[in-house]
């Protein structure tokens, strides 16, 4: 009898997430909330409200599931792993106090401060006089961020002092709501992203994979920012020795400094970094997969997600190591025409099928809904073609073969996923 698990999210991430725990021999039923129209081939799909805490906790007490786990951002910074473990449910992911880290950008930049870990100078700011002084007085570029959560919509990375000030007049004066009623204004970093991630439980940290993220909505990182165009994994950037002085200067740092202050991390710590000419340099953490990441790096792992899990929160991880796959993954995603802005549902999506089977590929769904025999679109970012190669330029290739199967007008993708790893590959053949 395996264990009986929860995912809670609709994105590609979770998909990803149930894709893999469902190949795990360890698993027993597997149910997602909400989900969405792919999800429902891995698990049953339950609609519920996630802000709903009391209703997570009837159903996990109803169906007796042995391990949630939680996907997005709201839902751990809303404490939804505190009720669940108060009602003595076993739950993947930070606690509220721990999930401070995606939480509050300033919670975060004084962690960094106390522990002398490597990111941009910067100021909080609780009203929009002193944080247009403190732009005045550093000059331009410079970056000016919403504190609280807002979706990746939260920063603004100034070339200009007027585009500082409109940004910080446009967080106070309620743009973000809650969450831009304290703004971060930080040094602007030069040099190459990178997305690294690490399980922890506390204590110790097992590095995952490496990733790069394509964060504008244009070719050539043009337009303006969503939540992610496109990944590939691994980063070259992240050559073993940036890993190394990461886990050294960054993520260490953190897990000791989160333990010492009583709130121990546990859970999956997604550090995104500016390579800089010094070194690496922290631009910010998630405390949660990437997503369109999680879909790269869950085709990459060879090892079983949920024996990772259960080591985590059982605190082994010092006894515990994982498999990838040493061939790169490339995911592109497919969105509604308008994304990041507003967006119409309810398009047919058509071609998944032979998609599908263009060699390497899977498809992970973000916003799409079954309607019978049809899928829909249903929200911004609607598919992660995800593809395997011996290279990034052969994932790439295989994974546009496939959008090119598809038959859905209304949508659209970067056709450039994976221009700066291509490019290195080209420069050492
Ligand atoms: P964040 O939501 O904090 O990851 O910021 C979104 C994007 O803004 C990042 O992926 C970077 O491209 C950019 N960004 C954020 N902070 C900085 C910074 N200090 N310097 C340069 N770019 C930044
Ligand atoms: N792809 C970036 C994120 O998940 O925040």
């Amino acid at each position: 009898m395996g264990m009986d698990v929860l995912v809670i999210g609709s994105g590609g991430r979770e998909h990803a997430l149930c894709w893999k725990l469902a190949a795990s021999p360890l698993l027993g039923n597997l149910y997602c909330t909400p989900g969405n129209g792919g999800i429902s081939e891995e698990a049953q799909c339950i609609d519920m409200d996630i802000a709903d805490h009391a209703a997570i906790i009837d159903f996990c007490q109803d169906r007796k599931i042995d391990l949630v786990v939680v996907g997005p951002e709201a839902p751990l910074v809303a404490g939804l792993v505190d009720d669940l473990q108060a009602a003595g449910i076993r739950a993947f992911g930070p606690d509220a106090a721990a999930a401070r880290l995606e939480g509050s950008k300033g919670f975060t930049k004084d962690l960094c401060a106390r522990h002398n870990i490597p990111t941009g100078a910067y100021g909080r700011f609780t009203d929009a006089a002193a944080a247009r002084a403190y732009v005045a007085e550093k000059g331009a570029p410079i970056v000016v961020k919403a504190d609280g959560l807002a979706a990746g919509k939260g920063v603004t990375v100034a070339m200009t002092e007027a585009q500082a000030i409109a940004a910080i007049d446009d967080a106070f004066g309620g743009r973000f709501g809650a969450a831009g009623a304290e703004v971060v204004v930080e040094e602007f970093l030069e040099g190459e992203e990178a997305s690294f991630f690490v399980l922890t439980d506390g204590v110790n940290a097992l590095p995952l994979a490496t990733a790069q993220d394509h964060k504008a909505v244009g070719e050539g990182d043009t337009g303006p920012n969503t939540g992610g165009m496109g990944a590939y994994s691994p980063a070259p950037v992240m050559t073993d020795a940036m890993i190394a002085r990461t886990m050294d200067e960054i993520i260490r740092p953190t897990i000791a400094g989160m333990a010492a202050d009583g709130c121990p991390f546990r859970g999956v710590l997604f550090a995104g970094l500016m390579i800089t000419e010094t070194g690496p340099q922290l631009i910010e953490y998630n405390i949660r997969f990437g997503d369109p990441e999680c879909q790269a790096l869950m085709v990459r792992l060879k090892s079983d997600l949920m024996a990772a899990l259960i080591a985590t929160m059982d605190g082994v991880l010092d006894r515990f190591d994982l498999r990838w796959d040493s061939d790169a993954a490339l995911t592109v995603v497919m969105a509604a025409d308008g994304y990041p802005g507003a967006v119409q549902k309810g398009s047919a999506i058509g071609g998944l099928f032979d998609a599908g089977l263009v060699d390497g590929v899977t498809i992970f769904h973000a916003g799409t809904r079954e309607d019978g025999m049809t899928v829909r679109a249903n929200g911004g970012r609607v598919l992660g073609i995800t593809a395997l190669g011996k290279t990034v330029r052969e994932a790439q290739g295989r994974a546009y073969d496939a959008v090119d199967r598809l038959e859905w007008p209304e949508g659209f993708c970067r056709r450039d996923i994976g221009w700066r790893a291509i490019a290195r590959e080209d420069a050492s053949d």
